[in-house]
């Protein structure tokens, strides 16, 4: 009697057990998985399109199980290339004319004056943000400034982190960016703790990664902190996605020459399936 007691409950106690390992989902996790959250990703003309698709990718296949829902928001609604506008690439010399490049459109779902309340917003990087700086158009960052309270996490990809810098969110917090375009950012944010050597970094609810692919890697290691990894490990392996989940591995500081980076950090990375 007592043995089939014990023998019904062990299945039960291993759950439990299962529960409170360090890889478990945390009650927080376990909480945020029933949660809707909001999602909002800013667009302009020239963003990068991987910082955009890159995460986007993970989080749609990761809605199949925890509700989101998605706002795509710019200045305007309707389609925004990927191309930037024809600008000056280099001080004292004339705009250079991208036309030639082949873009792709995504579709602007609200405007900055219309986004819904928002839990989580991405800023992608891209060379469409020397124009707006050309311009001084500091729409991105008035958005950013006007919800930064309202929001549960602030994200950013490669050089998107220039709009959270110019915003001011980035006072006194660790940061990186794109490494090929690391003397360009860094005019923006002087009380910025810019971190040279990082894939991506974390500092409260701001997550800032390197440049373009980069975004993928902060993206498993964003959700992977508010859900918990059981679903999203399988994501990645079904996108066939083996994430870099040191967040100090970055040899492209040590291809581009950051300043103040790791030279004798690992160049080589092998990476393995997510969950192995
Ligand atoms: C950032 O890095 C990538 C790869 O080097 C590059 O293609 C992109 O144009 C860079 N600059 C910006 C502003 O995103
Ligand atoms: C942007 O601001 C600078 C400095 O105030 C000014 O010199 C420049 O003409 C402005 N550019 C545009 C496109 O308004
Ligand atoms: C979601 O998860 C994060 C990380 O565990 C936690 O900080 C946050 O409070 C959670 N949110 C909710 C609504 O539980």
């Amino acid at each position: 009697m007592r043995f089939s007691l014990i023998t019904t409950l062990l299945p039960l106690l291993a759950l439990t057990a299962d529960l409170t390992t360090a890889t478990g989902p945390t009650k927080k996790q376990l909480a945020n998985r029933s949660k809707k959250f909001s999602i909002g990703i800013v667009l302009y003309p020239g963003f990068e399109p991987l910082d955009v698709i890159g995460p986007f990718e993970i989080m749609q296949s990761l809605s199949a199980y925890y509700p989101m829902t998605i706002s795509f928001i710019a200045s305007k609604t309707g389609p925004i290339s990927s191309r930037a506008p024809p600008h000056v690439m280099v001080p004292g010399q004339p705009p250079v004319d991208l036309s030639h490049l082949i873009a792709i459109d995504l579709y602007a779902t609200h405007t900055f004056t219309t986004a819904p309340p928002l839990d989580i917003l991405l800023i992608p990087g891209g060379m469409g943000g020397m124009v707006l700086v050309e311009n001084n158009d500091t729409s991105i960052e008035q958005f950013i400034t006007s919800r930064y309270n309202q929001l549960e996490y602030l994200l950013s990809v490669c050089t998107g982190s220039m709009s959270l810098a110019r915003a001011g969110v980035l006072k006194r917090k660790r940061a990186t960016t794109n490494k090929s375009f690391w003397p360009w950012v860094m005019q923006f944010g002087g009380k910025v703790k810019w971190v040279p050597t990082a894939r991506w970094t974390q500092d409260g609810k701001i997550w800032t990664s390197s440049g373009v692919a980069a975004g993928m890697d902060m993206t498993y290691a964003f959700l992977s902190h508010v859900y918990g990894t059981e679903q999203l490990n399988s994501i990645m392996n079904a996108i066939e996605y083996a994430p870099h989940t040191d967040p100090s591995w970055d040899p492209f500081s040590v291809v581009w020459n950051v300043p103040g980076a790791n030279q004798g950090g690992p160049i080589e990375s092998c990476v393995k399936p997510a969950g192995l």
